[in-house]
């Protein structure tokens, strides 16, 4: 029997909130797998999670975390595939603790729906959990600090393309020699942690509420993650 345009929004909603980390984590959220005891599927990996969440919370002597009101984790699907990794919070990601809440992460909706993707079919995270102050670049002493859990959170979420958003994420991840006009739109194989990866830098969402005629090349990298993920059966 087909489903109804109402009973899919629900099957979405409750899937959204079976895999979404923010409520899986959440102190406050329901429990299911998040037992620390639970023998099902995944509660190895929200444990990983919540060790990662809880060292990142646990971490000494950093300036963006002594001016920062909430630390900014992640958000969407634990068992996505498609990781997304942008540059650091804004203010309102500050103020909600989730990243990509504000002007920009509306930019990078807009242009996951361009090619049928949102929050319950990606992941995303950021290179630094803090939000800088001013929202400045974050340095790279601060890239190097936070460098180690980054790696381990792509490592534990396990995805097939990686999408870096803009030149902190490509040159944190990939090397300080390249720049993002040239390296957009290519694809790289790479392994990170134990993950193996097909990677893809991209322009910031920030960046092309700037530079609004760079949509143009965005959009030809958004279609090569569509097809790509179609050749890996994503
Ligand atoms: N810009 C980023 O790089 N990350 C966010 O979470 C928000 C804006």
């Amino acid at each position: 029997m087909k489903k109804s345009l109402n009973q899919k929004l629900i099957d979405l909603v409750e899937y959204y909130n079976l895999t979404n980390i923010n409520i899986l984590l959440s102190e406050n959220g329901i429990k299911r797998s998040h037992d620390s005891n639970s023998p099902r599927s995944g509660s190895t990996k929200l444990q990983k999670l919540q060790k990662l969440k809880n060292n990142i919370k646990n971490i000494k002597n950093c300036e963006l975390k002594k001016s920062a009101t909430n630390m900014v984790f992640a958000d969407g699907n634990i068992n996505s595939k498609i990781m997304i990794i942008g540059e650091g919070p804004g203010a309102q990601e500050d103020k909600e603790g989730i990243p990509f809440v504000g002007r920009a992460g509306k930019l990078l909706d807009k242009m996951l729906d361009a090619i049928q993707l949102n929050r319950s079919k990606v992941y995303i995270s950021n290179v630094v959990n803090y939000r800088p102050p001013q929202n400045r670049k974050p340095s790279e002493t601060e890239i190097a600090r936070y460098l180690p859990f980054l790696k381990n959170h792509i490592e534990i979420i396990n995805p097939k393309i990686l999408l870096l958003l803009g030149s902190t994420a490509l040159n944190a991840l990939i090397g300080n020699e390249i720049v993002i006009s040239k390296a957009r739109g290519k694809w790289i194989q790479k392994e990170i942690g134990g993950a193996k990866l097909w990677i893809i830098a991209s322009f910031h969402p920030a960046f092309l509420m700037r530079q609004p005629e760079q949509k143009k090349l965005a959009w030809i990298d958004l279609k090569m993650i569509r097809e790509k993920s179609k050749t890996l059966k994503i």
